[in-house]
């Protein structure tokens, strides 16, 4: 029997970090690293799912409760999406074999674990001819990773893989999902993403305790605001209101939120007229906001923040996603990119003494099939 494959892109993210469970606009990129799923259905209900990174594999029978692994594995993943489609009465006729590589490094926070999501959705849809745009896939596998993996990310990861487009940012507002396109015009600038490769240990409780104290802050504001999310504040409205919020971490963390916001919409602006160096001066000033208010970067990341910035046309650099580790986005003179390689990875081991991966940023497609 024949066997078709789809492959899904990581994403990085411009600038807009820890808005999308705030309500606000986010401004991520599709990448040309991908989780490329190769599909075989079979004559019985059996669902076998392997992978060509990792040496463990999984079967069971399309009949059977589809149950979370407690082990962490990475089957979760598909086994979430798999009973998602099937929670929602799409008939999922047969089994098949699917088997997975990735080229997205695992657990780098360049969201391996929403294009392996997302890629499920899309392939499985596609061979039994279920009627789901992508957008109701990166919605159906946010739900995924909230409900079965149990992590309460924002819509952003799954957004930016199902949707991506070659050489385009997208604007997505989180709360409503409009959004368009924003070509990328970087003149003689290219985007470098730095791994740290340090593990994200942290990330999972961290991750929800930010939630919670943006949460906390939005219950307070409301008492006295009609607002649905935080991201509907203006800064001058904040600033009138935020004599409220009297506790410090939360003040700080709501500082950090609707200010992020608001250079979501002047980077976007910036982007748009081919203002690169304004555009670098807003990632600078996000990734302090993310280092002082929002507190979500650490050594590591701090580190090749600031060997960045000493590198001669290096106009802009941060940390991207969720934080603790994971990668840093900067945005270098394409004249420059070898010495930026050379001077990052070597203050950074200096100071970390561990050694970080360089990716040159292009970007792509979202989710798709191919030949
Ligand atoms: C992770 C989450 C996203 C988003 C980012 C921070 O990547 O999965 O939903 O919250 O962190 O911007």
């Amino acid at each position: 029997m024949g066997s078709r494959s789809f492959v899904c892109p990581g994403r990085v993210n411009l600038i807009g970090e820890h808005i999308d469970y705030n309500g606000g606009m986010v401004l991520p990129a599709a990448l040309d690293l991908n989780i490329k799923l190769t599909l075989e259905e079979r004559e019985d209900e059996e669902i076998v799912l392997s992978s060509e990174n990792v040496d463990y594999a999984e079967r069971f029978n399309l009949k059977e409760d589809i149950v979370f692994n407690k082990n962490n594995r990475w089957t979760n993943y598909p086994k979430g999406v798999i009973k998602a489609l099937i929670d929602k009465g799409f008939n999922i006729s047969k089994g098949f074999n699917a088997r997975y590589s990735s080229s997205i490094p695992l657990g780098s926070g360049l969201s391996s674990s929403a294009a392996m999501e997302v890629v499920t959705a899309y392939g499985i849809c596609s061979l039994f001819n279920i009627n789901l745009s992508k957008k109701d896939i990166s919605v159906l596998c946010k739900s995924v990773e909230n409900n079965f993996i149990g992590v309460n990310c924002g819509i952003m990861d799954q957004f930016a893989v199902a949707m991506g487009k070659k050489d385009n940012a997208i604007m997505l507002n989180c709360d409503t999902l409009e959004f368009n396109y924003v070509p990328m015009n970087l003149r003689d600038y290219r985007f470098i993403i730095v791994n740290t490769n340090k593990p994200r240990e942290l990330i999972k409780s961290e991750y929800n305790t930010r939630l919670r104290e943006c949460n906390e802050g939005l219950l307070i504001l409301k008492e006295k605001l009609s607002i649905n999310t935080l991201c509907e504040l203006t800064l001058e409205k904040f600033k009138e209101y935020s004599y409220l919020i009297k506790n410090h971490n939360i003040l700080k963390r709501l500082t950090h939120v609707i200010s992020e916001n608001h250079r979501v919409s002047l980077a976007k602006a910036a982007l748009s007229n081919g203002f690169i160096e304004d555009f670098g001066q807003l990632m600078v000033k996000s990734h302090i906001s993310l280092r002082d208010n929002y507190e979500v970067t650490g050594l590591e990341l701090d580190t090749i923040f600031q060997e960045a910035l000493k590198v001669k046309g290096c106009i802009g650099s941060r940390m991207t996603g969720a934080g603790f580790g994971g990668c840093n986005i900067s945005l270098v003179h394409k004249d420059n990119s070898e010495e930026f390689k050379d001077k990052v990875s070597k203050g950074y081991k200096n100071t970390t003494g561990l050694n970080c991966d360089f990716y040159i940023c292009n970007i792509n497609n979202g989710v798709r099939e191919v030949l």
